[in-house]
């Protein structure tokens, strides 16, 4: 079965033809990181025009590195949330337009189900139970996966993603957008023991994660210690590079060590590792470290499947198309829609109260 995947939740327009869900023809990406650039993160009007304009060119890309006709596709995977809703319902309208023109299926995939597909690519076959850390820009979530298509939230980021936290850390030190990338490279320079940052304590005992009172530690540091923003152009200073190591560690250490819990709890078979902060190879050691001393399986996608990409999409739609499942025609963009099959508790979890300790 060939599906086409299209993805435009955020600042990538994506199209992807996958068979069989598991064999990528063609991966297409058009990404928007120059043009948000200068305003140091992702504006969301500017996103949506942008995917507009790309949208029809990147899926005929997608098709002709395919090298099959549009009239080959069976099926069509769009992203349908969450994400912003301008860039999404571009998207959306595309895939349902086309499917429609097509006479073929279509179906509405969660973007983080997406992430956690991405590794099917690269790997062996994933074996259930399986514990995923899911960690970009927009999202940390860890979910139980007890079989397929089945997900349960059992950790999940109080405030900010982790690769927010990376953003916003790389924006107040001036080093530029997106942070993340860059962080880690100057991390390779610097001495992450050189300042102990505070890790989020959970007072209610849930396997929780928090990332802004790192942040907020991170700015109080640089207040204190009179740390000026890198100037254009010029070369960071050990200070900026021991500060970005730190700070790395703080946020791999907090997300391995909770995944390490909850893999000691649920005893999953695999460990799967996913999200535009998959990328991170500090991270990638300390979640391979973990899962050597599990005895565990740990997947990655690699670094081109790991950030936005449509072949995931694909991937993740073609489980469920194989399940009999489609959307109809009135399916819209759902901006926060949720990767959980059983009840969840978030509101209250919302007004607990959330303890820093170093
Ligand atoms: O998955 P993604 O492309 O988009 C979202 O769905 O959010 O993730 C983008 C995020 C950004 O916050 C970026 O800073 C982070 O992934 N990121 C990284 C690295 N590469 C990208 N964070 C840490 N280290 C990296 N090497
Ligand atoms: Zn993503």
């Amino acid at each position: 079965m060939l599906v086409l995947g299209i993805e435009s939740s955020c600042d990538e327009t994506a199209a992807a033809v996958v068979r069989d869900g598991n064999d990528i023809l063609s991966s297409v990406i058009s990404s928007q990181i120059e043009m948000h650039k200068p305003w140091g993160g992702v504006v969301p009007e500017l996103a949506s025009r942008e995917h507009l304009e790309k949208i029809q060119p990147i899926v005929a890309e997608a098709i002709s590195e395919a090298r099959i006709a549009l009239s080959d596709i069976d099926a069509i995977a769009v992203t349908q949330g969450p994400g912003l809703i301008g860039s999404l319902l571009v998207g959306v309208c595309y895939a349902k337009t086309l499917a429609y023109s097509l006479g073929i299926p279509i179906v509405g995939v969660n973007h983080i189900e997406g992430h956690v597909y991405s590794v099917i690519f690269e790997n062996p076959p994933v074996e259930y139970p399986a514990l995923a850390l899911i960690v970009s820009g927009g999202h940390t979530n860890i979910f139980n996966v007890p079989e397929k298509r089945k997900y349960t939230v059992v950790s999940r980021t109080r405030d900010d993603a982790a690769g927010e936290a990376f953003d916003k850390v790389a924006k107040m030190l001036g080093l530029g957008y997106p942070g993340g990338p860059i962080i880690e490279r100057l991390a390779k320079d610097g001495d992450s023991s050189r300042i102990k940052f505070p890790r989020a304590k959970i007072s209610d005992g849930r396997s929780d994660l928090s990332f802004s009172g790192l942040k907020t530690a991170v700015a109080r540091y640089v207040r204190e210690q009179g740390i000026a923003p890198v100037e254009t152009n010029a070369v960071p200073n050990q200070a900026i590079k021991d500060l970005a190591a730190s700070f790395q560690a703080a946020v791999v250490g907090s997300l391995m060590g909770t995944l390490e819990k909850l893999a000691n709890e649920l005893r999953p078979k695999t460990l799967i590792v996913a999200g535009g902060v998959a990328c991170n190879l500090a991270l990638r050691e300390a979640a391979q470290t973990a899962a050597d001393r599990l005895r565990l399986p740990v997947y990655f996608p690699s670094k081109h499947l790991s950030t936005d990409n449509a072949a995931m999409i694909a991937a993740a739609g073609f489980a469920h198309l194989e399940n009999g499942e489609r959307s109809g025609l009135e399916m819209t963009a759902d901006i926060t829609m949720r990767l959980q099959n059983f009840e969840n508790d978030d509101d209250e979890l919302r007004k607990r109260k959330v303890r820093y300790r170093l």
